[in-house]
């Protein structure tokens, strides 16, 4: 047999296990949220009636958001990524040396993975501290992380935010700059985004940091085109939640009683999505013992989705105890990362 050159290099140290560098906090006191049932109940009897938007993500409705993120029209999630590719350097310089990387909502991680490169070429090693509801998505992502990152470590919080915040000072030691990306803040009407991220604000130490993607306020048909695009996509993610109240709540729903749209309120910077009863209807939900009577046009209210001006990012940053510390934007200035500093 012939002798390989490449076996006379001794074994590589075994590299400490992946496995060993996860560890998944499930915290045990939850902060209650109202239950489906309940949001379904009260939602139909409230005129206009709706439906809350954190609905959407069943593991369908996850499936249907990641298309979204492809279509060509839903301009977000790529120029986010953007910003991301060009400056992660420039972000890693901005947040105090041995920062660890705390994410909301961080689902596949993959836009994060650039921040965690960017962090580890400066640092040499990085704590990251992912918050989801979805255990499957942080085991998953941690896994491929570790695999590809020797010097990370990673404590996985699986809860929703609130719980997460609270669980936060036993997984990461200050300073952190903490994650908040995708304008998921756009979902929430201005002061109650302020609310939340005060209280975001009140786990920070001073030389914590918060890196929010927000996106920007600009032309109606762009908005109203990455909200209703072309291939009906978005419809069915909306649809998707009549499918939950059929199936999870014995409704019966007839998806093409209804369409979907997507309207921008240009004076509160939100775009709002809703579906629209076709004709004069009937459903009932058997689990709800409820029977409503639709009206042709009448309409299920789905979803906010508010857009910022830059002077409106900085009262956010104010209204929350921050402030805005510096701001990147993409070449076509439609989305901003802003990085908020404890005041
Ligand atoms: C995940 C809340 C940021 O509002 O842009 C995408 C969700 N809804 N298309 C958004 C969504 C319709 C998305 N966020």
């Amino acid at each position: 047999m012939r002798l390989d050159p490449e076996s006379a290099i001794p074994p590589r140290e075994p590299e400490s296990l992946p496995t060993s560098r996860l560890r998944l906090i499930e915290p045990l006191t939850h902060v209650e949220m109202p239950s489906f049932e309940d949001e379904v109940r009260a939602g139909l009897k409230d005129r206009p009636r709706s439906l809350p938007c954190r609905f959407f993500y069943d593991e369908v409705g996850s499936k249907i958001f990641e298309e979204i993120c492809d279509l060509d029209e839903y301009y977000l999630t790529r120029v986010e990524r953007s910003i991301l590719v060009s400056r992660a350097m420039d972000i890693a310089r901005a947040v105090p040396f041995g920062s660890s990387l705390v994410e909301l909502g961080s689902g596949s991680a993959e836009k994060t993975r650039l921040l965690i490169d960017a962090l580890l070429a400066r640092q040499g090693a990085l704590r990251f501290v992912p918050i989801d509801i979805s255990r499957s998505a942080l085991v998953e992502s941690s896994q491929a992380l570790l695999l590809d990152h020797p010097t990370l470590d990673i404590v996985a919080i699986c809860a929703e935010y609130d719980s997460g915040l609270a669980a936060l000072d036993g997984a990461a030691h200050t300073p952190r700059l903490i994650l908040w990306l995708g304008s998921s803040v756009g979902n929430l009407h201005k002061p109650q985004a302020a609310d939340f991220l005060s209280r975001v604000r009140d786990k920070m130490g001073a030389k914590d940091r918060l890196l929010i993607g927000i996106d920007l306020r600009k032309e109606r048909t762009v908005l109203e085109r990455a909200y209703d695009d072309a291939q009906g996509v978005t419809a069915r993610f909306n649809k998707n939640l009549l499918t939950r109240v059929n199936r999870e709540l014995g409704g019966n729903f007839d998806l093409s009683g209804f369409r979907f749209r997507a309207h921008y309120d240009e004076v509160s910077g939100a775009v709002e999505s809703s579906l629209v009863s076709l004709r004069d209807q009937e459903v009932d939900v058997a689990a709800l013992s409820l029977q409503a009577a639709f009206s042709e046009g009448e309409t299920i209210h789905t979803e906010n989705s508010y857009k910022y001006s830059l002077d409106e990012i900085d009262t956010l940053a104010e209204r929350s105890g921050m402030q805005s510390e510096t701001r990147w934007l993409d070449d076509g200035e439609r989305y901003s990362l802003n990085l908020f500093c404890p005041c």
